[in-house]
Order: C-alpha cells, then structure tokens, then sequence
C-alpha cells in the first residue's frame, strides 16, 4: 500500500499544475484529457481489483464505467475515444473525489483480505501500479500537445537546458551470435516480453548517443522533406499529405526554428537530442545518413552488452530529472550514452508477438496482445517515463506515422540491412 500511495499520488503531482480548463481539453483523437487519464487509472483498480474482490461491490458511478474503460471489449461498451474532450462532467474537482473513493476502498480491500487471497491479487494490482505509470508518460505527452494549441505558448513546468552543440558521435561494436532477448528473472513485466527467446545477430554497431536537432537541421537543408527516395513510400505519403516540414513541434518564425515543449517555447537548441519525430521520419534520416534503425533486438542486446542497468553512463534523463525535455548526451564516453530516458528510440521492429506469447487470461488479456498489427517497437524509455518504470525488455509501441510521443533516433550500421541507399550525411 505504500507502493499504492507512491504513484497515485504521483500522478496527482503531474496534474497540479493545470487547471481545470486544462484538464478538459482533447486536442486530437490521440489524445486524452488530464482528468480523463486521472479518471481512467482509477476506474483500472475498480474495474480489475475492487470488482472482483469487494464484499457487496457497486461501482462509484453507473456512467463512469462506460466513460472510463479505455479499450477492454470483454468489461463492456465504452464512450468514443475520440470525443473525450467534449464532457465537461465529471469535472477535474470530481474526478478528485472519484479517485479518492476508491483509494479508500482499495486500503479497506488489502486490510480486510487474507493472505492467501492477497497473494492472489497482487500480480494484477501491480500491473495497476505500471498501468498508472504509462499514464503518467502519456498525461505529460499530451498535456504538451494541448499547450502546444494555445497561441499564448503556456509553461508546463521546468526550465530548459543551456544551449549547446553536437558532439562528437562515436561507434559502438557488439558482437552478434545467437542472444537471448525478452524479460529474465521474477521482476515484474508486461507479458509482451515473454517469452525469454533466442535471436541471431550478425555483428552490428550502434551509435553511443541520440540524432541531435543540429543534425536534423543539416538533414533538413539538404533537403530532407522534399526528397522521395529518402523516403518509405508510406511515409513520403504522409510527408505530402500533411506538410511535413519539421519535427511536430517545430515552428519557423521569421527564418529561425522554434520548439514547442513542456519548458515553453524556444529557439532549437541544436546540442538536444531531436523529439517528436515519426518512425518514417527517422528513418528517412537514418538512410540520409547511410545508417539504419536498430532492430529491437539489437537493441535490447546493445544495452545489455554496455553494462548494468543503473550504469552511469546508460542512464540519461529520465522523469525523476523533472527537466520534462531531452538534455544533452553529455561529453562522450567511450560507452553507450543515453539508454534510459531523453527519447523512445524508434527501432524498425514490428511489434510483433514474441515465439510462444499467451496474453493473459480473462479482460487482462487485452492489455497488449490485441495491438500487435500496424505499429513499430520504441525502446528505452524518454524525459517523460517514471524512473524504475522502464527496463532493457521493455517494448514501447505506436503506429510509424505518431509524431507525439517523445520519440527520438539513434542509428545503427552493419548487420542487418540498410532499409534504402543513401547519400552520407
Ligand atoms: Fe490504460
């Protein structure tokens, strides 16, 4: 229960800042608004923990189980995803009294159960904990593509980093071979990294840190957007459709480029790693510069190879920095820089079912598995993951055309093929 406290008060932190005007808003059909996300990880412990598990149970609310339920079919028919930002009941304030219920609810629950049926419970009641944490991420996410609507150029919180300049970019060699890739041990994960598998690698490279904005600035003046062969043909597709010129949250004003982020709007700071970048985009970049994506497993290999997981060097700036943007890489190292945190790093792996993968029993079930078609695997966590929520077999996942997640790039060489020829940056 002190883990319990831990991040749903958290999650109350990420939204203090905000109004309730804020907390209302869907800019877009990806996003949700902040008291919908606040909402809907406390209807996840009604739904999947109280339901089953409370002597005489009745939900908090009728409607907030139609409103709530994100996507789970088996637990009933939910609201449009889309037109959230439409209803303005249950306001922010009551939305606050909703998770206030069932958190006492949920203390009366442990207290009351034995031990046995306790031992039951916790697997799914965990699964709560990181299901709140990937909320978190994404009420940051989407919260900047809100204030990114509002002319007024709002201030989520944090200040941003000195500006600074591209460093160095050196190699990594890691030896290939047939590698094991997917969760190890008793710690928790979700099950779409189960199976532990084999994999065989031919011996590749991967860069020590992140694309910076200085060097999609050069990809950008030598033409960048406006060359197809560069391009997967979905992904010129998409360049054409909507104008693609620049990062998402890129704005030319008067010839100078300026970035939109949590921090407030400034000039692009060319030393920062690029963010808000689609997987067709970054693989355009990639074979600009005569590289390539890292497979997932590539990458997952990579990072294991560099060292532990609390390395010094691997870990870059996650949430607990509260800088909210990717910083630096800092000077280099020798070693892999920026594992953890700063950007998602886009792999070219389809998020796929591991060898011998069982979703869950039940509703649960639906939690990954349903999603396996039309998205790409993202590795490493970025500014905007909870530290300790991310893991070396952790799999991110969206759709090649998503340009709102804090999403970034590192290349990689040799070993698989390179997806197109390019002209070497
Ligand atoms: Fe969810």
């Amino acid at each position: 229960m002190a883990r319990y406290d831990q991040v749903r008060t958290h999650t109350e932190l990420l939204a203090a800042p905000l109004s309730p005007e804020d907390q209302t808003v869907q800019s877009m059909a990806d996003v949700s608004p902040t008291k919908w996300h606040r909402a809907h990880v406390t209807w996840f412990f009604e739904t999947f923990v109280l339901a089953e598990n409370e002597r005489g149970f009745s939900p908090f609310q009728d409607k907030y189980w139609f409103l709530f339920n994100s996507y789970y079919e088996a637990v009933g028919p939910r609201y449009n995803r889309a037109e959230r930002g439409v209803v303005s009941r249950p306001g922010a304030h009551d939305v606050g009294i909703y998770r206030g219920n069932v958190d006492t609810r949920m203390r009366d629950l442990v207290d009351s159960l034995d031990q046995g049926t306790l031992d039951k419970l916790t697997s799914t009641i965990e699964l709560g904990f990181h299901h709140e944490q990937q909320h978190q991420e994404l009420l940051l996410m989407d919260i900047k593509h809100v204030l990114s609507m509002n002319p007024l150029q709002p201030v989520y919180a944090g200040t941003p980093s000195a500006v600074s300049e591209p460093d160095q970019i050196d190699w990594l060699d890691v030896e290939g071979g047939l590698v094991e890739i997917g969760c190890r041990g008793d710690a928790f994960c979700f099950d779409n990294e189960l199976p532990e598998h084999q994999v065989y690698l031919e011996p590749y490279r991967l860069a020590d840190r992140l694309v910076t904005n200085g060097e999609w600035l050069a990809f950008m003046a030598d033409g960048g957007y406006r060359r197809p062969e560069l391009w997967l043909s979905d992904g010129w597709a998409k360049v054409k459709a909507e104008g693609w010129d620049a990062p998402l949250y890129w704005l030319n004003l008067d010839g100078v480029w300026f970035e939109h982020t949590l921090n407030g709007t400034w000039p692009v700071n060319p030393g920062l790693p690029v963010s808000h970048v689609s997987h067709y985009e970054a693989d355009a970049y990639a074979a600009w510069a005569g590289k390539r994506l890292p497979t997932e497993a590539e990458w997952e290999h990579g990072v294991r190879q560099a060292g532990p997981r609390d390395a010094q060097h691997l870990v870059g700036n996650l949430a607990d920095t509260q800088s909210f943007h990717p910083r630096a890489a800092g000077p280099s190292t020798g070693k892999l820089r920026q594992a953890w945190g700063d950007c998602w790093e886009w792999t070219s792996s389809a998020y796929l079912p591991y060898p011998g993968f069982h979703p869950a029993a039940g509703a649960i079930g639906e939690y990954n598995g349903k999603f396996m078609s039309n998205q790409m695997v993202l590795r490493g966590g970025c500014a905007l993951t909870p530290a300790g929520h991310v893991r070396d077999s952790y799999r991110n996942f969206f759709p090649p055309s998503a340009r709102w997640a804090l999403s970034g790039v590192r290349l990689a060489d040799g070993g698989a093929p390179a997806t197109r020829g390019g002209t070497a940056a």
